[in-house]
């Protein structure tokens, strides 16, 4: 990632933790919608889940310049999320739907260049994930 693309990451994220909790309830109906048969797989209460994906979004969002040093905590991830039933093609839905709440969230702060930032931290995450659950080690 570039510089840039760190610090728009970094200052649309910011403008979203004030609002962390609607822009969760969002990003769960949205997840729903594109696909109901997700809706099992979450177990416990929504709005503490939502708190827990933020924080963990924060985490990285914070630590772009040593994304580095979080991959084997987000290959944990990963692997905990495949015994929680999450196969490779859901992370495309759940893309999707964070990519939807940023837009929804950021309104016209929400440019091709922040939707280009955004994309390449998700997919950072989402590909060290899937590596993670792979390895059956
Ligand atoms: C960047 C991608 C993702 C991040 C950062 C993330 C983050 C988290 C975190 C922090 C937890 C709390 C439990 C734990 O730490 O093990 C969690 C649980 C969970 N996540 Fe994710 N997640 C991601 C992608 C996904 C995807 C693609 C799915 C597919 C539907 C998913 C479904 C779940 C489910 C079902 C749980 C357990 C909920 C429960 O027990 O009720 N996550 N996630």
């Amino acid at each position: 990632m570039t510089p840039a693309e760190k610090k728009l990451v970094q200052t649309t994220f910011a403008t979203l933790v004030p609002i962390a909790e609607e822009a969760a309830a969002l990003f769960y109906a949205r997840l729903f919608e594109m696909d109901p048969s997700l809706k099992p797989l979450f177990k416990s209460d929504l709005t503490e889940q939502g708190k827990k994906l933020m924080t963990m979004i924060g985490v990285a969002v914070k630590g772009l310049d040593t994304l580095d040093e979080l991959v084997p905590a987000v290959k944990n991830l990963g692997r905990r999320h495949a015994t929680y039933g999450v196969t490779d093609a859901h992370y495309d839905t759940v893309g999707g739907a964070l990519l939807w709440t940023l837009e929804k969230g950021l309104g016209s702060a929400f440019t091709p260049d922040v939707k280009a930032a955004w994309t390449t931290v998700y997919t950072v995450l989402a590909t060290t994930m899937k590596a993670g659950a792979d390895a059956r080690a």
